[in-house]
């Protein structure tokens, strides 16, 4: 590639943390003397940053693949980075012999080097690093896409080893940055004018700092006191870690925000126990009960698989009748997909895809009902809203609560507010996922 061509277009596909190595990928792109494009038409370098944590979302890089190919006689070049890539390796260049770079998150502090080969003309560039790698991916250089909300990855990869689970595989061993290195980022990005942060880790209370200054608590509470910063998250939580002093945290710090999403996979101990969980219902229940008697109300989320192998109908209605216990404000629901690779490849998947459906069918149902009224209960309150964007077809802002709840707002200014911006709002109807206000 000659210099003036050096540019290059990003999709990314799956989790907040794909979104947020996407942002250091274009930011060491940029560095690289490469420059983003709105379009594969324009670009002279296509990547995908690709998931596979369901069958569904890795077919969709193949699919996308398959789109574009055409370009690849124009010159074009392809790369398929993430979670797909470290998961299939080599074999993508069999399927799709015009890739030219495959690499895996665990890889990307190397891609000045696999760019450098690339534009010398290497046609099967790989960056596979695996379970053996201790490094982590710090750059300077993040190109930050969201207008409004400063990531952070604090750790990375996963040691977890649940039975149906890919990350462990794709994404390595569980690897935790220094607070020191976190509170120095948590400072730039508040310096850049963000307001809110999303601490990142497929377990991110599993942290561990490596010079034993800080515990996962006591990190939220430092990143909760930097200058500027009004709003704190962090995802995804593991029960396992889920320590009483991260409650004590919000309850001490008002910039942490009131909603921790805990995912629970399954309402039957028994059905844990096979997922290779690590907690009992009981347990997991202990956790929401120490949530739910913080000084703040915290919403809560969760993640759930219906028709894991082996999972009966009696196990399902344990976890319909978990649902009713929790009242969580928002459930992710999926069906069990088998994954190359995990324990749970070996299980008989002997649930039929109709039952698995109407499970699922059954469970979103179930929550939207347990929704409906959750959000009726914010009827007439006035919440701090911080703006997103605008539907100017429906002349709404879209905005979110501290509680992570869409509120969907009118205003009677001129002038639109800008993303990042907080107003506060009077709710004046209720949806199951939504909230409508007016600013007041
Ligand atoms: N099949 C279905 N859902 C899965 N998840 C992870 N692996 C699988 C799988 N093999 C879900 C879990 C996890 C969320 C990110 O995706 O609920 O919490
Ligand atoms: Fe997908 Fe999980 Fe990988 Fe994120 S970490 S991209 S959700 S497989």
């Amino acid at each position: 590639m000659k210099s003036q061509e050096k540019t290059f277009y990003i999709e990314t596909f799956g989790c907040q943390m794909n979104a947020h190595d996407s942002e250091k990928v274009i930011g060491t792109l940029e560095h690289e003397g490469y420059r983003q494009v709105e379009t594969e038409e324009e670009a002279g370098l296509i990547l995908y940053n690709t998931c596979s944590i369901r069958d569904k979302a890795e077919q969709k890089v193949f699919h996308r693949l398959n789109d574009y190919k055409k370009l690849h006689k124009a010159g074009k070049r392809f790369g398929v980075l993430g979670c797909v890539a470290q998961q299939e390796g080599e074999k993508i260049f069999e399927r799709a012999p015009y890739v030219s770079l495959v690499s895996g998150s665990a890889s990307y502090r190397k891609l000045p080097e696999m760019l450098a080969r690339l534009e010398a003309g290497e046609t099967r560039i790989t960056g596979l690093d695996d379970r053996q790698t201790e490094e982590t991916f710090e750059t300077e250089f993040t190109a930050r896409q969201n207008p409004y909300r400063g990531y952070i990855t604090i750790i990375e990869g996963c040691d977890k080893f649940c039975a149906y689970c890919v990350v462990p595989y794709t994404r390595g061993k569980e690897r935790s940055r220094t607070s020191a290195s976190v509170l120095e980022e948590a400072r730039r990005i508040a310096d850049l004018g963000y307001t809110e942060i999303q601490l990142l880790g497929q377990n991110v209370n599993s942290y561990k700092d490596p010079e034993g200054k800080l515990s996962f608590a006591e990190l939220l509470a430092a990143v909760g006191q930097v200058s500027g910063i009004r709003r704190v998250r962090f995802t995804t939580s593991h029960p396992r870690d889920f320590t009483k002093d991260i409650v004590e945290a919000i309850d001490a710090y008002p910039t942490l925000c009131d909603h921790v999403h805990l995912p629970v996979q399954s309402g039957s101990t028994r059905v844990l126990k096979a997922m290779a969980r690590e907690y009992t219902r009981d347990w997991y229940l202990e956790r929401i009960a120490w949530i739910k008697s913080a000084k703040r109300k915290i919403s809560l989320s969760t993640d759930i698989i219906v028709g894991f192998p082996g999972e009966t109908a009696d196990e399902f209605i344990e976890t319909m009748d978990l649902l009713a216990e929790v009242q969580y404000d928002c459930v992710f629901g999926f069906k069990y997909s088998p994954r190359p690779n995990t324990p749970a490849l070996v299980m008989i998947d002997s649930i039929p895809e109709a039952e698995k459906s109407h499970r699922l069918q059954v469970l979103l149902e179930r929550q939207r009902e347990i929704q409906r009224s959750n959000y009726a209960n914010h009827l007439g309150e006035i919440l701090e809203v911080m703006v997103e964007g605008q539907n100017p077809a429906r002349g709404q802002i879209a905005g979110r609560s501290s509680q992570n709840k869409a509120v969907n707002f009118t205003t009677t200014s001129p002038i639109a507010p800008a993303p990042g911006s907080y107003m506060p709002v009077r709710i004046i109807a209720t949806h199951p996922n939504s909230l409508v206000g007016e600013a007041v």
